[in-house]
């Protein structure tokens, strides 16, 4: 009864999203299930944006006149929406970036690059994506700090066994995803945090396929870096958030120098503003920030515990179904994914994972397919390629079942597999 009450809101929901009413107009098929790459906007987002650009558009932080004014109100009301929506205690601690790849690369430039030396440790998982890993190897190039990873079992979940060997005095940065965005898998973030804790290392966490899913709290949680990504969670493209801790602000030196940051400037030299500025050079993504915060009050209406089961039952739902495609397996922690997760991913043995993708799109089903920029976790599985089905608030169990049928059809093509 209560998954059909859930189910009835998930279709009023699907009505907030003009793609969806679009393609039945168009008499498109959309059965999009690539969320965890980015998801649709609700109409309440893009009249957010085309609202501030039709009526209060002007730069912000620097302007005399009203409407820069009312602009810069805006873009720090923002501000303060992500600040009460993340549980941070200070506005000053969440700073506006075009993704959360830029701002793990800002705090590799502004933190890591002159708080690391050699010999220090960066405390990785193998689960990582290129963007929690390529900023890391070149401090690592840069620093001499030496690199380590938590390692995975064959499933796909993290390996805690050696956590005190790996996580040692040595170790400056634990950095890791919060949910792998390539295998759904939930990393147990306590656990990480108290050992990080323990021997006083700094702890970054990717929180871009957790956020949209789950109410993050940093007070709570309590990392030095968290970052995310608007785009994943109704929010527009070319807009994240940096979250670094007040007690951290001290250690940081700006990545880009330019307008927007400077406190002095001569032609010899130029001292900064405080945060969040000090990380927010040149003219910011004003209509983006705006959009997020129309983003996050959307998602403020909706129950998370009740998105997560809707999530993880459509999960048991096609994991279901695909245990039954002889040909299929999957990558990732099936039990957790039954229970806790959003996304599936799997290969279908005899095809390529971007051929099974260009079926199903073929037959309306957006799915992503390849190493979900995530090569070394595909090399360490020993694949090449997997399809990924991510799912989110819109997503219904007859996209799940329609799935399940054209990957049927696909399977009944391959000659030794039926
Ligand atoms: N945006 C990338 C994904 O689709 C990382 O998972």
């Amino acid at each position: 009864m209560k998954t059909q009450t859930l189910f009835k809101k998930i279709l009023t929901i699907r009505s907030d999203f003009p793609i969806f009413t679009h393609a039945v107009h168009k008499n498109r098929l959309l059965c999009y299930l690539d969320n965890a790459a980015t998801t649709h906007k609700p109409q309440s987002v893009i009249d957010g944006m085309v609202h501030f650009y039709s009526q209060d558009n002007a730069t912000v932080g620097r302007a005399i006149y009203t409407s820069g004014e009312r602009a810069t109100s805006l873009y720090e009301a923002a501000r303060e929406t992500v600040q009460h929506f993340i549980g941070a205690q200070n506005a000053s601690e969440i700073v506006f970036t075009r993704g959360a790849t830029e701002g793990i690369n800002a705090i590799a430039h502004a933190w890591a690059a002159h708080c690391l030396h050699a010999g220090d440790e960066i405390v990785l998982t193998e689960l990582e994506h290129h963007a929690n890993l390529l900023p890391w190897q070149r401090v690592s190039q840069q620093t001499g700090a030496v690199i380590k990873f938590i390692p995975i079992h064959a499933d796909g979940s993290l390996d805690y066994t050696d956590l005190d060997t790996i996580i040692t005095h040595k170790t400056k940065l634990v950095a890791t995803t919060h949910v792998s965005n390539a295998l759904g898998t939930t990393v147990d973030i306590d656990r990480i945090i108290t050992r990080a804790r323990h021997v006083g290392a700094r702890i970054l966490i990717d929180a871009s396929q957790s956020a949209p899913h789950q109410r993050i709290n940093v007070t709570t949680l309590d990392p030095d870096f968290l970052v995310f990504s608007g785009h994943k969670m109704l929010g527009p493209t070319g807009i994240g958030v940096l979250y670094v801790k007040k007690s951290v602000h001290h250690e940081l030196v700006p990545y880009q120098c330019g307008g927007g940051m400077v406190f002095n400037a001569t032609w010899q030299t130029a001292s900064w503003l405080k945060m969040p500025h000090l990380l927010e050079a040149g003219t910011p993504a004003i209509a983006q920030a705006i959009g997020l915060a129309s983003a996050i009050s959307y998602l403020e209406q909706i129950d998370f515990k009740e998105l997560a089961i809707h999530e993880a039952a459509l999960c048991s739902r096609l994991i279901d179904g695909l245990l039954k495609l002889l040909p299929i397996r999957i990558l990732g922690p099936i039990a957790q994914l039954r229970t806790q997760g959003h996304l599936v991913s799997f290969v279908v043995n005899g095809l390529h994972a971007h051929d099974v993708a260009a079926y199903l799109d073929h037959k309306g089903i957006c799915v992503r397919a390849g190493h979900h920029c995530a090569q070394p976790l595909a090399q360490t599985l020993g694949i090449e390629a997997s399809v990924r089905v991510s799912f989110y608030l819109y997503n219904t169990q007859q996209e799940v079942d329609f799935l399940l049928e054209t990957l049927t059809q696909i399977i009944s093509h391959l000659p030794d597999m039926k």
